[in-house]
């Protein structure tokens, strides 16, 4: 094999040769003494232990013959499907009328494409409907009644409105809340980035957002740059959390940049947090976590609290794990976002 451009990438041992990241498993640290795995590609990286079967999906339809894209959408659809997943999909909790809105995007390092929907009511697949948004269209975001109409133009898989179970939940809080005694209940979302062979970055996104949320609120999940952020020159994130605390400081961009500037993921995630506790009134008490991969096969995550957990799958394994914080409040065994 006639070595094109071998180039070694920062401490770790894997190359790029003939366009293809190759190389063994290597490990450095970073300036904050943390070790820094890095993975011969593919590569995948999702939020919370429910992204596991996520990744792996991923890595099968890129083994496949998939596309970097397929690969990422068909992850996040097998979240998307759990009907008992409280925080993704149409088993999401709904929204204060009481059914579920949808947000969701995909983006393609190949091109910098992004396609996007929010506010979806009764669409099983968001993060599809995004990626037709950005294939087919010369628009990148959807919202609302203008997305269910192009998703059922295009013969979309519907579901419920609401599952029974949010259904029963939901009136249990509506009369709560009338005596104003609940809280929302916590809200997750995946986010899932993939590095393939070739050196290229895809992500997707994909949530039913804040439970119990004014109809019509956006949170971060479906925003390019706040939920999820690929620079195909650099590497992409993707954040859970409080989409609030996200959104209002471009959470994924900022994370991606701060790779750009040499910083591994690990660290990249943690200066965004600091970074975001400096200007928010509320300084660390956000619910904020992001993870992060690179061009180097480099991966890494952290959150405002200690602990959030989140999935990394390749050839060599497919688990979870736990990050560090930018402060060592644990997260708690649910995860989530305390509101
Ligand atoms: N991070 C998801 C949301 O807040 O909607």
């Amino acid at each position: 094999m006639e070595i094109a451009r071998r180039t070694f990438l920062g401490s770790s041992l894997v190359a790029l040769v003939d366009g293809k990241l190759t190389g063994s498993t290597a490990t450095a640290a970073d300036s904050t003494g943390t070790v820094i795995p890095a993975v011969r590609p593919p590569l995948v990286i999702s939020t919370w232990p429910f992204g596991k079967p996520s990744n792996e999906k991923a890595l099968e339809v890129l083994k496949g013959g998939g596309t970097g894209l397929d690969a990422v959408e068909q992850g996040v659809r097998v979240t998307e499907s759990d009907l008992t997943n409280p925080s993704v999909g149409l088993g999401g909790i709904p929204a204060a009328h009481g059914v579920v809105q949808l947000d969701a995007c995909i983006m393609s390092g190949p091109g910098h494409k992004a396609g996007s929907v929010a506010a979806v009511e009764g669409f099983a697949h968001p993060v599809s409907i995004a990626r037709r948004v950005m294939e087919e269209t010369r628009h990148v975001m959807l919202v609302g009644d203008g997305a269910q109409d192009f998703a059922r133009e295009r013969g979309f898989e519907k579901g419920p409105k609401v599952t029974p179970g949010q259904k029963a939940a939901w009136e249990k809080w509506r009369k709560a809340q009338a005596a104003e005694k609940k809280k929302a209940p916590n809200h997750d979302t995946i986010a899932l980035l993939l590095l393939t062979p070739s050196g290229d970055v895809f992500g997707a996104c994909s949530t039913s957002g804040w439970g119990y949320k004014i109809p019509g609120r956006v949170g971060d999940s479906p925003i390019i740059g706040g939920g999820l952020y690929v620079d195909n020159t650099v590497g992409g994130a993707g954040a859970t959390g409080i989409g609030e605390n996200v959104m209002r400081y471009c959470g994924s961009f900022l994370v991606v940049e701060f790779m750009r500037q040499g910083m591994s993921p690990v660290e990249a995630c943690l200066a965004t947090i600091h970074r975001i506790a400096s200007l928010d009134p509320k300084g660390y008490d956000l619910s904020i976590n992001f993870v992060a991969l690179d061009k180097k096969g480099r991966y890494g995550a952290a959150g405002t609290g200690s602990g959030f957990q989140y999935a990394v799958s390749c050839d060599e394994f497919s688990k979870v794990l736990q990050s560090p914080g930018a402060t060592a409040k644990p997260i708690g065994p649910t995860g989530g976002n305390r509101l």
